[in-house]
């Protein structure tokens, strides 16, 4: 199916590692131009340059989304750079819970991620309403329809992510501007793969010290199956890609999802549990 993203102009927060890297190689891969973000400027570079070399326009727009003025001025860039397209991807997650969680915490995850995807989607709004098309789409989590008890403050505030959605499609009726939502179940993100190694090399040290059958790689493998059965346990029985994500942000951005609006789309292997 041809997606018809050609020509199309994306910002994608939080792109310059993760999930956000893919979502913007993956439109690049549609043919869109893409505005890299992030705050660590060789690693927005090095995705860019890979962008670039799929023949699309790339550029990187740096800063951190949690100090003051700094949504504004990405905006502002993204709209310079043409961007109609929207990732609300930047999302940091922390764990907490209800016991020992303090009231900076609970601000943290907020100011993580709901003020920053307030601030850029209020920012660029303005240019997306006069060209008369456009794609909010934000990054959810499965946290907000299954909250974790280790993750209060993170499961709370995507919850918010995914709320403010419904309302900003409504309040976008009629501009051809829609907003969506994707709620990743756990991806195998090299955060991801670092806790597996961590927790491999804890079991090692747990056990005799020694190294067994195929060594460290192995063991991380092993402790993947062993999270997807323990942390994550799917019908799918696996753990998510970042490509899988991707894969639905390029749908919802396309001119072919017109009629899906004000949507979480859960993209977790059915890890959820609720209809
Ligand atoms: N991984 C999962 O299993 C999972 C599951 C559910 C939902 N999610 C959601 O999916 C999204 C991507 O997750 P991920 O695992 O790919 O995250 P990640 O690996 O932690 O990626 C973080 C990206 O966001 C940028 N970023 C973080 N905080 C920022 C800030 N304050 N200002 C500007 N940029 C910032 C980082 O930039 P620099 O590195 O350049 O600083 C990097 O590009 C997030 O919204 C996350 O909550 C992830």
């Amino acid at each position: 199916m041809d997606l018809r993203l050609a020509g199309h102009g994306a910002l994608v927060t939080g792109s310059s590692s993760g999930i956000g890297a893919t979502i913007a190689e993956t439109l690049a891969d549609e043919g869109c131009d893409v505005l890299v973000h992030g705050r660590d400027a060789a690693a927005a570079a090095a995705v860019a340059e890979r962008i670039a070399a799929r023949g699309v326009r790339a550029e990187v727009v740096l800063g951190d989304l949690t100090e003051p003025g700094i949504a504004e001025q990405v905006a502002v860039t993204a709209r310079d750079f043409g961007a109609r397209i929207l990732v609300n991807n930047a999302g940091p997650f922390a764990e907490h819970d209800w016991e020992s969680s303090r009231p900076s915490d609970w601000r943290a995850a907020f100011e993580g991620n709901v003020l920053p995807t307030v601030r850029v989607t209020q920012s660029l709004l303005p240019s997306l309403r006069t060209h008369g098309w456009g794609r909010v789409i934000t990054i959810g989590s499965r946290a907000v329809r299954t909250p974790l008890p280790n993750m209060v403050t993170y499961s709370a505030a995507k919850a918010a992510v995914v709320n403010m959605t419904t309302s900003l499609a409504r309040h976008l009726a009629g501009t051809g501007v829609t907003a969506n939502c994707v709620s990743p179940g756990v991806i195998a993100t090299p955060s991801m793969h670092r806790m597996f190694e961590e927790r491999a090399a804890e079991e090692r040290a747990a056990s005799d010290g020694h190294e067994h059958g195929d060594g460290a790689k192995g063991a991380a493998e092993a402790a993947e199956a062993a999270i997807v059965a323990e942390y994550a346990p799917n019908p799918s029985g696996r753990l998510g890609r970042p490509e899988d994500i991707a894969a639905a942000v390029a749908y919802l951005a396309s001119p072919v999802a017109d009629y899906v609006n004000g949507i979480e789309l859960r993209v977790d292997g059915g890890i959820t549990g609720t209809p």
